[in-house]
């Protein structure tokens, strides 16, 4: 039976069409009343209001990180930043810097940033009046999208993860668990994997290239305020060091460090730029790594089963010296599970990693890393939480 309910009352609008009447069909306590009688097998369970709306906005997220790569292909966010002013624009108004020809549609552009505006990503700004207008400027999350000198934001990666190969391996996740023998990603791309792509088209490799840019740069800028485990080294190999971005910023920091080599697949450090004081040096580090005081990687073991790590991280150890130490930075995932926006980004990018990287590899716990670290012959771990996507973590020869 209906029943009227003011638990939740909208505003009631300017306009005179609207008149007001909340009817909620909620069974919640209904079923409260009734838990005690015999279950039907044929009844589906009583549903309550909060479990129905929280099941649609689960249903319907899908949403969320498509305008979030729509917004980034559309450049929105240095349209509104222009240098620094992030001033308040209308869709309207932010069309014509977007589009060259200066035709859009603005409402849907609006449709767009009110959503992302849900999400912490844009400021709503309402100006009332007999039509109600909209404009937009950046929120902190919002700024992460805005290119700096070099072209390089949050934005790549954004549109990384959006490529259309990787959107493939999407649609068959629960493959993953039918049979983990073959990635999401090889299953839904003709029995390619992410990497041996990358290395065949070129634009996979410079958005890798760049998307890696983009998120390492604002990281090791944190880091290098407060960690202190670079210290007494003289040479450091950087495993999979992308562009270099890492060692060129360390470098940079600590002068003490004469020489870095940037060690990455061949067809990566190809396209790596020149740095001074850096050597770039392609390889595969399942065969060998080359020598350091110390081994820097960010963002490797991650992406590799339990064995693997084992295998990359023993070539660490034979790299280095007596003393000398391995510095990784990975996602470390808490013990336990709660919806913290860092827990939540944590398991995200686990789910990321068994879809498209490798069904096995995985973000793992500390205790997981101080046991690999173990196994692969290193005598002692440290774990320094500076960033909160990123830990540091420190095995010593
Ligand atoms: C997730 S990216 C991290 C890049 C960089 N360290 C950063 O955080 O910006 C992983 C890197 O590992 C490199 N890689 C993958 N397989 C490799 C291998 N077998 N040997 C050396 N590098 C490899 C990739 O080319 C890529 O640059």
């Amino acid at each position: 039976m209906y029943h009227v309910t003011n638990i939740h009352t909208p505003k009631r609008l300017n306009c005179p069409l609207h008149s007001l009447m909340v009817i909620s069909t909620d069974t919640s306590n209904q079923a409260e009343n009734t838990k005690m009688e015999t279950p039907d097998a044929e009844t589906p369970p009583p549903t309550s209001n909060a479990a129905r709306l929280a099941i649609m906005e689960l249903a319907n997220m899908i949403s969320v990180p498509m305008s979030l790569n729509a917004v980034v292909r559309l450049n929105v966010a240095d349209a509104i930043w222009q240098n620094g002013s992030n001033k308040p624009l209308s869709a309207a108004e932010i069309i014509p810097l977007i589009l060259p020809s200066g035709a859009g549609d603005p409402e849907n552009l609006q449709r767009i940033l009110r959503m992302l505006t849900s999400y912490g990503v844009f400021n709503e700004h309402i100006i009332s009046g007999d039509i109600l207008q909209r404009r937009y400027s950046l929120t902190e999350i919002g700024k992460t999208l805005v290119t700096d000198e070099n072209g390089l934001s949050y934005g790549a990666y954004v549109l990384q993860h959006h490529q259309e190969e990787l959107m493939k391996a999407w649609g068959v996740v629960h493959e993953a668990v039918v049979d983990s023998s073959t990635e999401p990603f090889v299953k839904a791309n003709g029995g390619e994997t992410a990497y041996g792509l990358y290395g065949k088209k070129p634009e996979m490799n410079d958005l890798m290239l760049k998307a890696m840019s983009g998120v390492t740069v604002p990281f090791m800028k944190v880091v290098l305020e407060g960690y202190d485990g670079f210290n007494g080294v003289e040479r450091l190999v950087d495993v999979g060091g992308s562009a270099g971005d890492c060692l060129r910023m360390i470098l940079q920091k600590h002068s003490h460090i004469k020489e870095g080599v940037n060690f990455d697949l061949p067809e990566v450090v190809a396209k790596a730029p020149k740095i001074d004081g850096v050597s770039h040096v392609g390889g595969d580090m399942f065969d060998s790594i080359p020598n350091g005081d110390a081994i820097f990687m960010k963002w490797i073991l991650t992406t590799w089963t339990d064995d693997e790590v084992k295998a990359i991280m023993t070539n660490c150890f034979k790299a280095i010296p007596i003393g000398g130490k391995l510095i990784a930075c990975e996602p470390v995932l808490p013990d336990e599970t709660n919806d913290s926006h860092r827990t939540r980004a944590l398991l995200e990018g686990d789910i990321f990693v068994m879809t498209i990287y490798r069904a096995k590899g995985k973000h793992r716990t500390e205790e997981e890393y101080c046991q690999l670290g173990k196994s692969a012959g290193f005598k002692s771990f440290r774990a320094v939480y500076i960033d909160h996507f990123y830990t540091l973590l420190e095995f010593g020869k």
